[in-house]
């Protein structure tokens, strides 16, 4: 909580600082990389760097923790943090690298908003910048101490030993423990940071899904090579798909990731947009392994047949289940081969489709796709905290804080 004192100056400070946060969170990095060039060796993302969108979500989760002190302070903003602690503990950030952000943070605020930053407004903010410091520091001590390892430790090297072209532009790599240390098993729906050596001798990691339930030795996830049109092309998405091949060996952290399959037996809905079914394979693959009796539902949307990953494993496991359905919308047409329940012309739309009562949802997909679709929901009764979804990249859309400041949600 904030102190009274500290409560006051926020208030008034908050429009000024919520104003000019995209360019304090811009002046930061710049600052904060020209001092330690090395944080973006193997932990910033710099395609994220390049296109603005890690210094957007910084700048969102300042203001909508800020906002939520002040407006709901017995409320803390649990999913966003959430949603933090797990992208930082797969990336095994440090609790002493909180103290070099402040610092930097701290320079950047001070630089914009110049004489404007008495002691006293800087002390306000610094008692902001500890109390989400300290939230998510406790909540990634809390993850690494789940796994039993430590910052350090959260890598290990995992052999490559399949990889399977599964369309045109995705594929899927199969991957085998090669050290004795012990590896706990994904929950459905996790992710893996994978840490690669770049041509220029920077490492460079990215998240991947891991689309099939694990036993321990495997683990399976499936890449979508970034094509730029008038941008380059996806730099880590492209050397995995053209040049990491059987035998090589990957740096990945252990799984992390807050969507997570609900498992207190409610009916579940997958909805997915193209790639964004890598989650939702990897959910039903952990159903179908437990031979769950749930009422199940994947609607999926693609441009065509061909180019929806996964598919035979997805319809595999669909049709293991006793009480899954699976429906799928083609932009190209509404052909298919495989054994679905509905085959659907276009984008696509929920209309009057018959969605099971207390069901939970989740989502992944372009963020537009995802916006259309909760919208849709919400716009059909379905409770907001019903819906999860994953954001392929720093989340800016942040729909869980419906009270605080979207930035970038058009
Ligand atoms: C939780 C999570 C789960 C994910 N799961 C999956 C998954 O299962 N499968 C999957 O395929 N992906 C997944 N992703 C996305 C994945 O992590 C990568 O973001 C994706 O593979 C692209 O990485 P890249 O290095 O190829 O692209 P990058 O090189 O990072 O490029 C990303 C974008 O930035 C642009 N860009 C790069 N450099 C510049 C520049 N200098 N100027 C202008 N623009 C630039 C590129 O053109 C591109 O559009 C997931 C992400 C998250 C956060
Ligand atoms: C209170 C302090 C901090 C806040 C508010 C914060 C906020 C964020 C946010 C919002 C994201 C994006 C999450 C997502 O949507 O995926 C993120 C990612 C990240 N954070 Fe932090 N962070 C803090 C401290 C730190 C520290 C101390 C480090 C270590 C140097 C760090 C390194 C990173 C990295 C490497 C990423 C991933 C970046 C990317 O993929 O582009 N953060 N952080």
């Amino acid at each position: 909580m904030l102190s009274d004192r500290s409560r006051s100056v926020v208030q008034a400070t908050l429009p000024a600082v919520a104003d000019n946060i995209e360019t304090i969170a811009q002046r930061f990095y710049r600052h904060l990389f020209d001092a330690h060039p090395e944080l973006l060796d193997g932990l910033f993302n710099r395609g994220n760097q390049a296109e603005g969108s890690q210094q957007t979500a910084l700048a969102g989760s300042v203001a909508a923790f800020a906002t939520a002190l002040l407006e709901t302070p017995e409320q803390l903003p649990e999913q966003l943090l959430s949603r933090i602690a797990h992208k930082h503990a797969s990336l095994g950030i440090r609790p002493d690298q909180y103290q070099t952000v402040h610092d930097h943070l701290f320079w950047a605020i001070a630089d914009v908003l110049g004489a404007a930053v008495t002691p006293e407004v800087a002390a306000a903010w610094d008692e902001v910048y500890w109390l989400m410091a300290f939230a998510l520091v406790n909540q990634e001590r809390g993850l690494y101490s789940a796994r039993g390892v430590r910052p350090e430790t959260v890598w290990r090297p995992w052999r490559v030993i399949e990889k399977i072209p599964e369309t045109q532009d995705v594929t899927t790599f199969v991957v085998e423990r090669i050290d004795d240390r012990l590896v706990k098993s994904s929950l459905p729906g996790q992710y893996v940071t994978v840490n690669m050596l770049m041509p220029d001798g920077v490492r460079q990691p990215r998240q991947y899904s891991l689309t099939r339930a694990d036993d321990g030795r495997h683990r399976q996830f499936s890449v979508k090579r970034v094509r730029g049109t008038d941008k380059p092309d996806g730099e880590v998405s492209t050397l995995l798909c053209d040049s990491v091949g059987v035998g090589d060996v990957l740096t990945m952290s252990l799984p992390f990731g807050d969507v997570v399959l609900d498992d207190s037996g409610h009916p579940a809905v997958f909805i997915s947009g193209g790639i964004g079914v890598t989650p939702m394979a990897g959910m039903l693959s952990h159903l179908a392994q437990a031979g769950s009796r749930l009422p199940i539902t994947l609607l999926h949307a693609d441009l065509d047949e061909q180019s929806f990953p996964l598919r035979q494993q997805i319809v595999r496991d669909i049709r293991a289940l006793p009480n899954a359905r699976m429906h799928v919308w083609y932009e190209r047409g509404g052909d298919s081969r495989l054994a679905v329940d509905g085959v659907h012309s276009g984008t696509m739309d929920l209309g009057d489709f018959t969605l099971p009562p207390d069901a939970g949802y989740y989502l992944c997909g372009p963020l537009p796709f995802m916006q259309a679709v909760r919208s849709a929901l919400l716009g059909r009764g379905v409770a907001p905290r019903r819906i999860q979804y994953e954001v392929f990249g720093p989340d800016l859309w942040q729909a869980d804080l419906d009270t605080s400041p979207s930035l970038g949600s058009t």
